[in-house]
């Protein structure tokens, strides 16, 4: 890494409708990470923006009957609003419709066109209009095939122009295998991996204007658009000057960390690379895939009409508890499901309780017996103290913040500082400073109030890339003055400034009720008078989901000598099982294996670790199998029975 250079980018939206909950989540996750670095003097700079091309935006636009530039230009709008309202403080917004990202694309073309990179050729065959790829008979969903289309496939026949991709793909494969933490996380780079043991093609780069005119001229042939996933992940260049500033480009390009979804994994890890390494360009340091958030357990989709929309809880629960709640919840790389009753549980967990029920205790004692003034400042009492032991705590929540989120396991390192402040609950019981006030000599009580303050002081300053605004508060509420917080001070006891005012603040974070509880259906009469069955119809049988898997990745759960953390990819779904299993397999004796899962099975948390669905095994006493299938080379995700 250069050394303090920290450039982060999200993918770029496609502006053919508001955005989504998902859209908010890798805004303001890369938000989070430009925040910390800034904090700590990095040389920052964090991109977002909007991929304004291509087929699915000229038909948005269509539907609209606008003008695609008009429509872009409106629809635009709605993402530079939402991140305004999250508090995301991008550096750049990059708009791929603008000037100095068309004119660098043009060059870009111009010049692997000049030097045989690009060439021309006659296409002839299947073409997926949804997502805008040319595909081959294998890629046909099952029961399809060349006789027999599904509506969004069609056959054409068409003069294209080509990248020769295909001729880095020994090149690719050495890469990624030569640099561990160029795709993240690991079982993402399997995957990546495991799409190059087949034969890489080239790829189609233009699209000819008869069949899609919105999109960057080809500078070689303007009867031809460009294809739009060559135009738009040129943005991450084309934004911090490829071509056009030197310095700035040297400044910020490799950068440390592109954050995508696992939805567009190939584009960045196959496309991405081979496009920058024929221009001669270093590759960025890691390209971090993390996992979806769904409804409940389904795909949100505008069809379904389950789609979170990030701006109603933003009012309802304010940005910061919004923020909060997309970073704690979601293991990073995993999927992670978001619904109202999670949200409304985490939110009086956490935030209401914890954290806000440690503020509130505290600060009201400091009011009432401290005249509203920081309380006199003592030295750290000697280890074994309560007082000790609880900074520590603060202090390991110090230390595991930034290791975590060097990890990116945010979600972690969060988790850590709500550690700490269970432990400020919890000193504050042991030394009780409300028997502490009755006393005559009230140095005590001093005490107690300044040292459980110095874990707010610190904690607040941990969770401040989270909820910038609430720790905002929380830091003028205990006296901290108004300043952003400043990280050499959080390893050092006593900043608090002894006779400091306190500013009045309100509750940082009211309770909410909890959603009511769906009815639950009565038990009938009559299955309550069924005995034992020991036969089942196949209906009951067919309640369980049975369907190949393939294990991507195996890890031994730490201090469980049974169990195997699994991750598993189910027909393009990536899913997590545990699975008591240790004591027959080694880790890497299952990775790819295909194997049968209960999929339907609810979501269980084991040792700390989330388990979605459930491993066939045969055992008798001490002997266990996995069930497997015979077939050589066959599909994950297929139901079984
Ligand atoms: O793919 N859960 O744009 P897009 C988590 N324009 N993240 C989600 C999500 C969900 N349910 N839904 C969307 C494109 N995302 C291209 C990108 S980049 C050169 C071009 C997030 O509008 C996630 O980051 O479909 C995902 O990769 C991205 O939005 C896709 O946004
Ligand atoms: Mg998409």
């Amino acid at each position: 890494m250069k050394k303090d250079s920290f450039y982060v980018t999200t993918p770029i939206y496609y502006v053919n409708d508001k955005p989504h909950i998902g859209h908010a989540y890798t805004t303001m996750l890369a938000d989070m990470l430009a925040r910390s670095h800034r904090l700590l003097g990095h040389d920052t700079w964090f991109l977002t923006g909007t991929d304004e091309h291509g087929q699915k935006v000229q038909e948005a636009a269509d539907k609209r009957g606008v003008p695609p530039q008009e429509h872009v230009d409106t629809m635009v709008k709605r993402f530079e609003e939402l991140w305004e309202r999250l508090e995301i403080t991008h550096d750049d917004f990059i708009r791929t419709t603008e000037t100095r990202h068309t004119k660098i694309v043009q060059e870009i073309l111009q010049d692997l066109y000049d030097r045989g990179e690009i060439y021309q050729a006659e296409y002839d065959g299947l073409y997926d209009v949804r997502s805008e790829t040319f595909i081959t008979e294998k890629d046909l969903p099952e029961g399809f095939s060349a006789e027999n289309l599904p509506d969004h496939v069609k056959v054409i026949q068409e003069t294209n122009y080509f990248f020769k991709m295909s001729k880095y793909q020994e090149w690719l494969i050495s890469y990624i295998e030569e640099n561990p933490e160029f795709i993240q996380p690991d079982f993402r780079r399997n995957e990546t991996l495991g799409f190059l043991r087949k034969d890489l093609s080239d790829l189609c780069i233009s699209r000819p204007k008869s069949r899609l005119s919105w999109g960057i001229e080809l500078p070689f042939d303007d009867e031809y658009v460009t294809y739009v996933w060559f135009d738009a992940l040129v943005n991450y260049i084309s934004a911090v000057g490829y071509r056009s500033d030197d310095e700035m480009f040297a400044r910020r390009w490799p950068a440390q960390v592109q954050l995508i979804g696992k939805d567009i994994l190939t584009t960045h890890t196959v496309y991405w690379p081979t496009m920058l390494k024929a221009m001669g360009v270093a590759m960025p340091q890691t390209i971090f895939a993390h996992g979806w958030w769904l409804s409940g357990k389904d795909k949100m989709s505008k069809s379904t009409g389950n789609v979170v929309n990030p701006l109603e809880y933003a009012e309802r629960f304010g940005v910061d508890a919004l923020r909060y709640f997309l970073v704690a919840e979601m293991s990073l790389g995993q999927d992670a499901s978001f619904t109202e009753e999670v949200f409304i549980k985490r939110y009086n967990s956490d935030l209401a309780n914890d954290l806000g029920n440690l503020t509130s205790r505290v600060l009201k004692m400091v009011h009432t017996h401290c005249d509203s003034k920081v309380p006199v400042a003592s030295a750290l009492p000697a280890e074994g103290t309560p007082e000790a032991d609880l900074w520590n705590h603060v202090q390991t929540a110090v230390s595991e913040m930034s290791r975590q989120v060097e990890n990116m396991r945010p979600d972690l390192g969060v988790a850590a500082v709500m550690t700490a402040i269970r432990e400020a609950n919890k000193y504050i019981g042991v030394r009780a400073p409300w028997k502490q006030a009755k006393d005559e000599n009230l140095q005590p009580l001093y005490e107690t109030l300044y040292v459980s303050m110095e874990a707010l002081r610190v904690c607040a300053a941990l969770l401040y890339p989270v909820m910038p605004a609430k720790m905002m508060a929380l830091r003028t509420q205990i006296g901290a003055g108004v300043d952003e917080p400043n990280v050499d001070d959080l390893k050092v006891f006593g900043k608090l400034v002894e006779g400091a005012s306190l500013e009045e603040g309100e509750g940082l974070f009211p309770r909410h009720q909890k959603p009511k509880a769906a009815p639950q259906p009565k038990p009938s009469k009559k299955a309550a008078n069924v005995v034992t069955v020991e036969e089942i119809a196949i209906e009951d049988f067919f309640k369980a989901q049975l369907k190949t898997a393939k294990v991507l990745e195996a890890v031994a759960v730490e201090g469980a000598d049974k169990l195997l953390t699994l991750q598993l990819d189910v027909g393009g779904e990536q899913r997590q099982i545990i699975a008591g299993i240790a004591k027959h397999y080694t880790p890497e004796q299952v990775i790819g294996k295909m194997i049968i899962i209960v999929t339907n099975l609810k979501p269980a948390v084991i040792r700390g670790v989330e388990s979605r669905g459930m491993l066939l095994a045969a055992s008798k006493g001490k002997k266990l199998t996995l069930v497997t299938v015979d077939a050589e080379d066959f599909p994950s995700g297929a139901k079984v029975g």
